[in-house]
């Protein structure tokens, strides 16, 4: 029983990561971050992997992110600085920092 609550857990993580990956992915490319970020990569700014790996996946980890896309960032990862977003909703903020958070479940 105890096995096939954490298979079933694990499995609703995956899936729900999934979805996230294919909006939050979306809304990155819409929104110009891979100008500055890839997946994999440093180029401006730190690799979406990287941010993931730093990161737990709490509540306020994400709002704290949130924050920072939209009003700019510098010296967590050098002394370049990240510019601020503040028309990007806090929904598609929401999605994409949900996204960047869990790619460390993903074989990417
Ligand atoms: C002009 C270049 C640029 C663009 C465009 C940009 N970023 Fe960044 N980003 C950076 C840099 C540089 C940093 C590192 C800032 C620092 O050291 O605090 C960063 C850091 C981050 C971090 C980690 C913040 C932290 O404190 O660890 C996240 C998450 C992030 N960016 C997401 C995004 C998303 C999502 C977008 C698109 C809406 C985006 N970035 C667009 C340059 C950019």
């Amino acid at each position: 029983m105890r096995n096939l609550t954490i298979t079933l857990a694990l499995f609703s993580l995956l899936t729900s990561s999934i979805i996230f990956s294919e909006e939050g992915k979306k809304l990155a490319q819409k929104n110009g971050c891979f100008a500055c970020h890839s997946m994999k990569l440093r180029v401006v700014g730190p690799s979406f992997n990287e941010v993931s790996n730093k990161y737990d996946h709490a509540n306020n980890t994400k709002k704290i992110l949130m924050k920072k896309i939209k009003n700019g960032s510098r010296g967590n990862w050098g002394n370049v600085p990240m510019i601020a977003h503040p028309k990007i909703s806090d929904k598609d903020l929401d999605t994409m920092v949900t996204w960047i958070l869990h790619l460390d479940y993903q074989a990417n």
